[in-house]
């Protein structure tokens, strides 16, 4: 429908049915008004698989193709397998007249112990920006809208509702926002869901920063806002500050909240933002009504009701969870090959592969590692744990006896499903006791053992350096048994990276000791150190780094070169390397880009990873492989201009196939515009000599004190502010010439 005929709509409506429409009808839809022809959508979770609740309530769900949760996928670093995953999850959503999937989820992991991790895809803003925006793009391909969420800086579910997350306008920039800006930018999802927590003091539902001057004015965001489940505060102000849609439906009350603020009656003054006097006008509700109702008759013309083919998406849950799925270790103990393989744990029958909370599916065809593995070779299972009972310690006897009478063991184990969930974060990085004793055991009498965990987030390894292979299987959906088999058995090669770095000890975490806060505030002291970056900068040993991941087969790099040696900051500058396999195995590597500042001005991290490529390679064979740097590959956010800055000077670019391996590495100058701080009363001495305004400051000065000052002006301690002047040198200046003399010299 045409903006115009919609604005004919709204021009029919009361007052009443206008803010009807801006909150949900119930949990899952929102509001129709028959009399105009205006019509309800349908809205289901969620990031990696739908959970249609049967009903209006939040019953069970439809049973639907559960894909690998945002932890794994990311761990392919393929926009374009995300997008794959977007197009069967858009195509499910026709299929079940949803009209909005709820994700993708898109917030940067602050620390492991996070209980949405896996609902996230890494640490990182620029690999978490393009996995989201490859989901984006899939989903909306079929004619579904998407809601990217939880904007912004939901990064721990203790007090998810109040807490107050108190960020420095860098960190924002470069790390949590710079995560939701690119998909928003690239792949313009239809709506942006907002997140429960507060962000430097204002919720996040009722943010004006936030959802108006950030979101739509700076990024171009086109859609509507909604509030996550019941985020909602302040609902007028919320209006006011560009908060559209409020889910679930609250029914009257907050209806009555928005027709009160509209008449100038009294409306609730609870953290209400000081520029918003309670009061909205029409215009206000209309423009809410409209930005909805685009959305809403655009994805209502486009249902299809297409059936699906949920046997092919199956299939392509399997291909996500192989090609993500991180090869930590390998003593050449894989891919395995003849003889009898021990599997232990009972996640090999019961396996875990999707974390708690409203992202949970109700999968169709969960596959179990146990049969996969029995298709490749000969096993034997032994259940070694109980997943109900930490403090079992019985079953790991016949376990071991097992794994001794076997040619290796493969024990399947990881987090519970109690461990990691929505709603709550976890304390400590452990697997549970009577894992880890299992695991001491059989190694003690099968030294030939591997271990696959399944997790949604990093746990501590204290068998690293006992066991002979370990494969990061993460939450792989529901095809994760067959992606382990395909992967240990090598009928596939490994090829994902870490989107995450796994610390040695939680302690090492730059989180550690401001998580979860307390008194309902948490504190991002570490700033923009995130992840490697602060590992990076602090020379802090990971147990495994960002970006690690082995292959079954080699990869060698070599030959960088930049398009340009010297380029102007706005110049883009193509760098090319050759990769080659070098191993016997046909296989993907995933070449990953980073950024250093050699000699930065502000405090930069060692590096930033500013691009990466997954390319297949056949054994034996080589690839040119290239990438393209734009300006904001060298910025960073500077928070006395408010903008992006880039520095001049020599850059490094640095090449490789893990943050803490890149053979390559090229140099470029970058001739930037200078920037200077404005002159201030409290502009030092020091910066005065290098200001370019200090010779007509300095004249100004002495046409009023004469030519003699000079000498003592040149002399005075270089940390001194200028104010000083009026006080330390007994001139004939005073406060007022000298604010007149900087405004004047400022363009005031
Ligand atoms: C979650 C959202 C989810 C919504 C609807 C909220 O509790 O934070 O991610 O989309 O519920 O289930």
């Amino acid at each position: 429908m045409k903006k115009s005929d919609i604005k004919a709509l709204i021009d029919q409506m009361t007052l009443e049915e206008k803010v009807s429409l801006l909150t949900g009808a119930n949990a899952w839809s929102t509001v129709e008004i028959p009399r105009l022809g205006i019509p309800s959508i349908n809205l289901s979770d969620g990031p990696h698989g739908l959970r249609r609740c049967d009903g209006l309530g939040w019953g069970e769900s439809v049973p639907a193709t559960c894909f690998p949760p945002a932890v794994l996928l990311a761990c392919s670093f393929d926009e374009e397998l995300a997008k794959k995953q977007g197009m069967a999850l858009g195509e499910e959503a026709q299929a079940q007249d949803v009209q909005i999937v709820l994700g993708p989820a898109n917030n940067i992991k602050r620390s492991p112990l996070g209980g949405r991790c896996f609902e996230y895809c890494s640490e990182d803003p620029v690999l978490s920006g393009h996995i989201s925006a490859g989901v984006i793009d899939g989903i909306q391909s079929k004619k579904v809208g998407t809601a990217l969420k939880h904007f912004a800086c939901n990064s721990q579910e203790t007090e998810r509702f109040v807490i107050n997350e108190i960020i420095d306008e860098r960190a924002l920039r470069e790390i949590y926002l710079a995560s939701f800006e690119y998909p928003v930018k690239k792949a313009k999802p239809t709506s942006v869901m907002c997140a429960y927590n507060k962000v430097n003091g204002d919720y996040c539902s009722q943010h004006k920063w936030l959802l108006t001057d950030v979101l739509r004015n700076e990024w171009g965001f086109k859609g509507f806002v909604m509030s996550d489940w019941g985020a909602v505060d302040n609902r007028a102000q919320g209006v006011y500050a560009g908060l559209e849609l409020e889910m679930p439906g609250t029914g009257e009350e907050n209806k009555r909240e928005l027709i009160n603020a509209v008449n100038g009656e009294r409306v609730s003054m609870h953290s209400a933002d000081p520029k918003f006097k309670n009061k909205l006008t029409v215009f206000q509700i209309n423009k809410a009504v409209m930005r909805l109702l685009e959305v809403v008759f655009a994805l209502h013309e486009k249902k299809n009701g297409k059936l699906c083919d949920y046997s092919k998406h199956h299939k392509t849950a399997v291909e996500i969870a192989r090609e993500s799925m991180v090869l930590l270790k390998n003593n050449g103990v894989l891919p395995i090959k003849g003889g009898k393989t021990a599997v232990i744990g009972e996640m090999a029958v019961n396996p875990r592969y999707q974390g708690g909370g409203s992202s949970y599916v109700n999968a169709i065809n969960v596959t179990k590692p146990l049969d996969a593995m029995s298709e490749y070779g000969e096993v034997e299972y032994a259940q070694g744990y109980s997943l109900d009972d930490d403090k079992d310690f019985d079953k790991i006897n016949d376990a071991v006896k097992l794994a001794a009478g076997c040619d290796r063991a493969v024990i399947i184990c990881g987090l519970p499903l109690s461990y990691e969930s929505e709603g709550y974060d976890r304390t400590h990085m452990d697997l549970p006791e009577n894992q880890l004793r299992l695991i001491d055991e059989v190694v003690r009498k099968q030294p030939n053992t591997v271990i696959v965990l399944c997790n949604g987030s990093p746990v501590a390894m204290p068998f690293v350096g006992k066991v002979n292979g370990i494969l990061e299987a993460y939450l792989g959906g529901e095809g994760a048994g067959e992606a382990i088999a395909d992967l240990l058995y090598g009928k596939v090669n490994p090829c994902g990276k870490l989107a995450e770095s796994f610390p040695q000890y939680l302690e090492h975490n730059p989180s550690y000791g401001n998580f979860p806060g307390e008194n309902g505030k948490v504190c991002y002291s570490e700033g923009i150190y995130v992840g490697y970056r602060w590992y990076e900068k602090h020379n802090i040993p990971t147990l495994f780094p960002f970006g690690f991941g082995l292959s079954y087969t080699a990869f060698r790099y070599d030959e960088i070169e930049l398009s340009e040696t010297e380029a102007g900051e706005n110049d883009e500058i193509t760098v090319t390397v050759t990769l080659s396999n070098t191993g016997d195995m046909d296989g993907k590597e995933i070449v990953q880009l980073y950024v250093k500042e050699n000699s930065p001005r502000v405090s930069r991290p060692v590096k930033e990873l500013k691009g990466f490529k997954k390319i297949w390679i056949k054994a034996g064979e080589s690839e040119k492989v290239t990438f393209t740097l734009d300006r904001r590959c060298f910025a960073y956010w500077d928070d006395e201009i408010h903008d992006w800055r880039v520095d001049g000077g020599k850059f490094t670019v640095l090449v490789g196939g893990s943050s803490d391996n890149c053979p390559l590495s090229a140099c470029v100058d970058i001739k930037a515009k200078e920037y200077f701080r404005p002159l201030t009363v409290h502009t030092t001495y020091s910066e005065l000599k290098f200001h370019p305004k200090r010779e007509s400051f300095i004249k100004e000065i002495l046409s009023i004190t004469g030519e003699e000052f000079k000498e003592t002006l040149d002399n005075q301690p270089s940390d001194w502010p200028l104010r000083t002047m009026v006080s330390m040198c007994s001139t004939k200046i005073t406060l007022a010439n000298l604010v007149d003399i900087i405004d004047d010299i400022n363009g005031k």
